[in-house]
């Protein structure tokens, strides 16, 4: 089972950007923690981070056929961007949306997310461990349907 875990604008900067609300870990170091869940679950994770839109879209049409699903911090683009939306809706991939900090305690503008109606569900809140829920409740998900 191999997952695509994509990573979107100033994730890149985890660790320093904004400790307060996301946590001190880099995306390396969440990426680590990712492939280590990943092993326990008898799993693969490969990362992927962009600060384009286009690259994230090209991701996700590139995952079919090497990925059986998809784990996604759309980051800003969650509130923002009907063509991730679509490139998700296209593919079919299983896809669990997941954010760092609770989206719906923060600005009114971060409530709304376009990822959520073609995910199968959202963590959004527990940090880091959003992305470990988040991995667990896509293999398990994958698992359950074949
Ligand atoms: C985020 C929440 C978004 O609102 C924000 O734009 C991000 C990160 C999170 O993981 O908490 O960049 O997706």
């Amino acid at each position: 089972l191999s997952i695509l875990a994509l990573h979107g604008p100033n994730l890149n900067l985890l660790g320093q950007r904004e400790p307060g609300i996301y946590g001190s870990l880099t995306l390396a170091e969440i990426n680590r923690l990712l492939e280590q869940e990943a092993i326990k679950l008898q799993a693969k994770v490969v990362a992927v981070q962009s600060n384009h839109e286009g690259v994230l879209v090209d991701a996700i049409h590139d995952a079919v056929g090497k990925h059986q699903g998809i784990l996604i911090n759309a980051a800003a683009y969650t509130h923002t961007s009907v063509a991730l939306r679509d490139a998700i809706a296209a593919v079919n991939l299983p896809t669990v949306e997941v954010h760092l900090s609770n989206i719906y305690r923060r600005e009114e503008f971060r409530h709304h997310s376009y990822i959520s109606s073609v995910a199968i569900g959202q963590i959004s809140g527990f940090g880091a461990q959003s992305y470990l829920l988040g991995l667990q409740a896509l293999v398990h998900h994958l698992r359950e349907k074949s």
